[in-house]
């Protein structure tokens, strides 16, 4: 069976953990497509032409250990408002999402560019300040020194740039079905996540 679920929505609304859940749920792969422009934004950090990094990149980037830094996440975002290096990620969204077996994808365009198609969509939103508590609290679990305040800084940035480019910016497909976890526990919006993608599942 071939299933696409998109998942999309700005950084720190849940997306990664309702992703990984979706997966694991249904059996579907899942891929976390904000890495292949994180690995890019790494590259590009280091000197390398961003759109070389594009090309050349390989799955076993996707592992490296320091793509969830804050300087990772604006270096990301950065690279990912060029568009031949968003066209250069295409294929490879493209056949992790039509591989047999069923596959979701989280990002910011799976259901507008990459899988306009996909069975089941979602945007998965909450508030700027909700967003960037989650992130802080997941940023100074792993050690990291930063406030608040810096956080919800970035957060906010990043969204304008995501939502402003010219270039897939980031914003709900028509037909997606919205949660706005602002207010849900994890295991209150992962049951709803999982109830919208089993609707659209075909009857056996
Ligand atoms: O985890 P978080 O939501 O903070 O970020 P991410 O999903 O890892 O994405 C990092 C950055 O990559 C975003 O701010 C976007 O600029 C970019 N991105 C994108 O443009 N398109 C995607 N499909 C996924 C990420």
């Amino acid at each position: 069976m071939r299933f696409t679920v998109a998942i999309d929505g700005p950084a720190a609304a849940g997306k990664g953990t309702i992703s990984r859940e979706v997966a694991a749920h249904f059996g579907f792969a899942h891929l976390d497509t904000g890495l292949l422009y994180r690995a890019v934004g790494l590259r590009a950090l280091s000197g390398v032409d961003p759109l070389a990094a594009a090309r050349a990149l390989q799955p076993r980037d996707l592992e490296a250990g320091d793509l969830r830094s804050a300087d990772v996440a604006q270096a990301a975002s950065r690279v990912a408002a060029i568009p031949e290096v968003r066209e250069a990620l295409v294929d490879f969204q493209r056949d992790f999402a039509r591989r047999e077996g069923g596959a979701v994808l989280d990002g910011r365009d799976i259901g507008t560019v990459i899988c306009p198609a996909a069975e089941a969509k979602l945007f998965v939103t909450a508030s700027p300040q909700v967003r960037a508590e989650r992130r802080w609290r997941e940023l100074t679990g792993t050690g990291a020194q930063t406030t608040l305040a810096e956080v919800l800084e970035d957060v906010i940035a990043r969204d304008r740039r995501d939502s402003g480019r010219a270039a897939a910016p980031m914003r709900a497909a028509e037909d997606a079905v919205m949660l706005d976890t602002s207010g849900m526990s994890i295991a209150q919006a992962v049951a709803a996540a999982i109830a919208a993608v089993a609707r659209r599942l075909p009857a056996s």
